[in-house]
């Protein structure tokens, strides 16, 4: 499984970076506005800083418009994904984007359905928001795992599933039991993986008693 930090902040990319376990990078709207600083320019830094594909998405609703937009953004950088809204225009955008050769990020997904017409779109990645569905009281994980059973029926679809608006730890580790291809997690969630109490208890365990032993290893 992938991981893409969910964020728009260069600092906090650079330093999840040096971990070695950041594939890529989303972006949306509010994280750009929350960054107080030129789209462009920040997509770049970002692009810069991660190999991995760097999600950009689009403000315009109509499909021209929003192809327009697509190819500016995409050619900010070679790993730019270009994030589309899950619409009709969305799609045609979607299509004629990945026809081109640009990698799509279609986004905004609530439904298996409309996870089987971004693929049929040729979407490159599907970003089901299971935290938004968490919050009005349905089930997030459930729509990982229909879209893995429908994707996995057909050969034809290859879309990679992106699960987004990720909240916990224990999204991250549902999603990747559910087969989820790639998981976006706000950088607070990713940092949070490694924890466990019993980890440090352990640690400071050993640590104590080696101290006992009066010896050292260099
Ligand atoms: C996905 O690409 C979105 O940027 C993001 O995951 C949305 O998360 P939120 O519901 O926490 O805003």
């Amino acid at each position: 499984m992938q991981f893409f930090v969910d964020t728009a902040d260069v600092s906090e990319i650079k330093s999840l970076a040096e971990t070695g376990m950041l594939d890529g990078v989303t972006t949306n709207p509010s994280l750009i506005m929350k960054a107080g600083r030129p789209m462009a320019e920040v997509i770049a830094e970002i692009a810069d800083i991660v190999d991995g594909p760097v999600s950009a998405e689009v403000t315009a609703t109509e499909k021209d418009q929003m192809i327009a937009e697509g190819k500016k953004l995409a050619a900010i950088a070679p790993n730019i994904a270009v994030k589309l809204p899950l619409t009709w225009d969305g799609l045609k955008a979607c299509r004629a984007l990945t026809g081109d050769g640009h990698m799509v990020n279609v986004t905004l997904c609530f439904s298996a359905a409309q996870a089987l017409l971004a693929a049929k779109a040729g979407a490159t990645f599907i970003s089901p928001f299971i935290g938004r569905l968490d919050d009005i009281g349905l089930d997030g994980m459930k729509l990982i795992e229909d879209i893995r059973a429908i994707y996995d029926n057909y050969e034809d679809l290859r879309t990679a599933i992106l699960a987004a608006s990720i909240r916990t730890v224990n999204h991250v580790q549902q999603a990747a039991i559910a087969g989820s291809d790639v998981a976006t997690v706000p950088p607070g969630v990713l940092s949070k993986l490694i924890e466990h109490p019993l980890t440090d208890k352990g640690l400071d365990q050993f640590l104590s008693d080696w101290a006992k032993t009066g010896q050292s290893i260099l």
